[in-house]
């Protein structure tokens, strides 16, 4: 959470500040109740669904689900980090706070800090070269005609390296830079066979990296001609981790928590060029394929991810890739689509940005209809095989989708397509998800959806998943219960994996000596999926007491709910077992289901 901050201000901040006061700077809120509406200042209704518990210092909207606590209402609404909003919140309290708002230098390395001076020098050194004198004036030239802008070069700070095989050297060991520091930084390269030094980029247009702080860390020089490589980037090093960085984070992640949005886009050319079409949430990899960290950045930060990929073979495979990374993060995916063989780079110089924005990343579709389209490529529908084969593929990825809104809408689009019946379709259907019910109701995610059909889902949910957050909820109030609660799982966790996680966390957080306090506990939970349902389950109608009788119960439909699934496991042994005729095991599998069945 908060490393740069101490602990006990953090609370002090929090204890001086009232959550109803800093919303209503940005809403409208009647009182109703203990509770105060207003209309949700994160999603467009016209009917409010937002609201603030001023007892328990959180807010929740009741339409898209936001939820936290006063930190995290200034971190979604005006894209600040915790550091940043706990900076805000300290000087509306008048609280003196003693933090640097950069990394602090004392927690890194000397060396550390060194590598970053010299990237930083450089950068700026690049970018005089290229927008201030003639040495640069080729390169500049070559810029603009490829549609870079002034603005564009000056945002970026986009560079130039000269053509001399040791300037840059020169340069920094001039300015004290040590030769050991500046190969460890990947600025020089040492030759083995002699130990001579020379500059690792030269006679090229330089790109700087930047970590999300702001910070130069690498480089990426692309060549003026033909030459090869095409582009040449820094080498790992210290402060340079490429599985790790995303490109343009530093600007893009503000807009990105803003509007819940990204757009990953495959070279930083394109992010370069999207940005003048007003796409200014736009990220991309530095010329390694998306990996795990990225993906778990990105979840963190936004729901929904639009990927923009070149449209070539290979951008559409990496696009396949990425996407099924990303939906099994968590993640709702997009993908915008271009014309054949384009990249958004070309794209915009061709049609212009305006185009770009509206009919490119506008009209971006979900991620199930690229997969429609993906699963088509090579194939010759007119052939029966092929169609019953494309066919089959898609009906697996729709078995996948997790709403059941969403899984009758492509059914339909495919009844439609190849005249099918839709009772075929879902027939067949279940046969690929096993008519598993978590799959039809787990939580539902995502923004987009209209309130009405949540609530028609809802419903639906079954008695397990009620009683886990009716448990939550209690857990919450009392720090007993959740030690109960613990004792009587007898080691069996909540069916719901998100259950189990914040159960898991509100013991660490009462382990820990605290008190229940839920905008507290909204601090110690990192997750932003995690906070929106405590704050879900806080804005829950619950007794003030929790009964015996009634966390009995609960407990029940926990734990039932996992023999049920061992029944049915059973059951299918059973089958398979007189299938086999082996009537003696399926004897006393028969016996094994009775006496599970009366422990529930
Ligand atoms: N890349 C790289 N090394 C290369 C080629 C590409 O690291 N030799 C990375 C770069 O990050 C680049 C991305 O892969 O941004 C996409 O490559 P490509 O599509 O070839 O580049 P473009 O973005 O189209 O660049 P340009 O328009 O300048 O040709
Ligand atoms: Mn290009």
């Amino acid at each position: 959470m908060a490393e740069l901050i101490a602990e006990e201000k953090i609370n002090q901040i929090r204890q001086s500040v009232d959550i109803v006061d800093v919303i209503s700077e940005y809403i409208q809120l009647k009182k109703h109740g203990r509770n105060y509406f207003g209309l949700c200042p994160f999603h467009g209704e016209s009917t409010p669904s937002f609201s603030v518990s001023p007892d328990k210092q959180i807010y929740h909207c009741f339409g898209c689900k936001a939820g936290g606590n006063v930190f995290s209402f200034l971190m979604e609404k005006d894209g600040l980090t915790f550091v940043e909003a706990a900076m805000k919140l300290a000087e509306r309290a008048n609280i003196e706070l003693e933090i640097q708002t950069n990394v602090p230098a004392k927690s890194i390395s000397k060396d550390f800090q060194q590598m970053l001076d010299a990237h930083d020098l450089l950068r700026k050194f690049y970018h005089h070269l290229l927008v201030n004198t003639k040495d640069g004036q080729e390169a500049l030239e070559y810029l603009l005609k490829r549609g870079f802008t002034n603005e564009s070069i000056e945002k970026f700070q986009i560079g130039y390296a000269l053509p001399s095989w040791d300037y840059t050297f020169k340069l920094l060991t001039k300015k004290g830079f040590s030769i050991d520091l500046l190969e460890k930084s990947g600025l020089i390269i040492k030759r083995e066979r002699d130990g001579n030094v020379f500059d690792r980029f030269r006679n090229r247009i330089m790109f700087p990296i930047f970590d999300r702080n702001g910070n130069t860390i690498a480089f990426s020089g692309r060549s003026l001609g033909g030459e090869d490589p095409k582009y040449l980037n820094s080498p790992e090093t210290a402060i340079f981790n490429k599985s790790k960085i995303i490109y343009n984070y530093h600007l893009a992640r503000s807009h990105i928590r803003k509007h819940q949005q990204a757009v990953l886009f495959e070279g930083f050319a394109d992010v370069i060029a999207a940005d003048r079409s007003g796409v200014v949430n736009g990220v991309a990899t530095m010329g390694t394929s998306l990996t795990e960290e990225h993906v778990e950045i990105l979840r963190r930060d936004c729901q929904t991810v639009t990927i923009c990929y070149d449209a070539d073979h290979a951008g559409i495979e990496a696009s396949y890739r990425a996407g099924n990374m990303l939906t099994a993060a968590g993640s709702n995916v997009f993908v915008a689509v271009m014309p054949e063989g384009l990249d958004p780079d070309d794209y915009i110089k061709q049609f212009g940005e305006e185009k770009f924005f509206h009919d490119v990343i506008g009209a971006s579709i979900t991620f199930m209809s690229f997969k429609l389209l993906y699963y088509r490529r090579g194939k010759n529908l007119q052939h029966e095989g092929e169609r019953l084969l494309y066919i089959e593929e898609v009906l697996k990825e729709i078995s996948k989708l997790e709403k059941a809104v969403e899984r009758d809408h492509y059914l339909r689009q495919i009844a439609n397509e190849f005249s099918l019946s839709l009772d075929a379709l879902l027939q067949q259907l279940q046969s690929y998800s096993g008519g598993k019910p978590e799959n039809q109701l787990k939580k539902q995610k995502g923004s987009n959806q209209p309130v009405l059909i949540r609530k028609q889902i809802d419903q639906l949910k079954p008695a397990y998943y009620n009683a886990e957050r009716h448990l939550i909820a209690h857990m919450l109030k009392s720090s007993e219960v959740a030690f109960k609660v613990q004792q009587l799982l007898q080691g069996n966790t909540f069916n719901i994996d998100e259950h189990q996680a914040i159960f898991t966390y509100l013991l660490g957080f009462y382990e820990e000596g605290n008190q229940p306090d839920p905008s507290l506990f909204l601090n110690f939970v990192q997750d932003e999926r995690l906070r929106r349902i405590i704050t879900e389950i806080e804005m829950m109608l619950v007794n003030e007491e929790l009964a015996e009788k009634e966390l009995s119960d609960y407990i029940k439909q926990v734990l039932n709910h996992q023999k049920m699934l061992k029944i049915k496991e059973k059951e299918a042994e059973r089958t398979e077992a007189e299938r086999q005729r082996d009537f003696l095991k399926a004897a006393a599998i028969a016996m094994e289901i009775i006496q599970l069945r009366k422990s529930l």
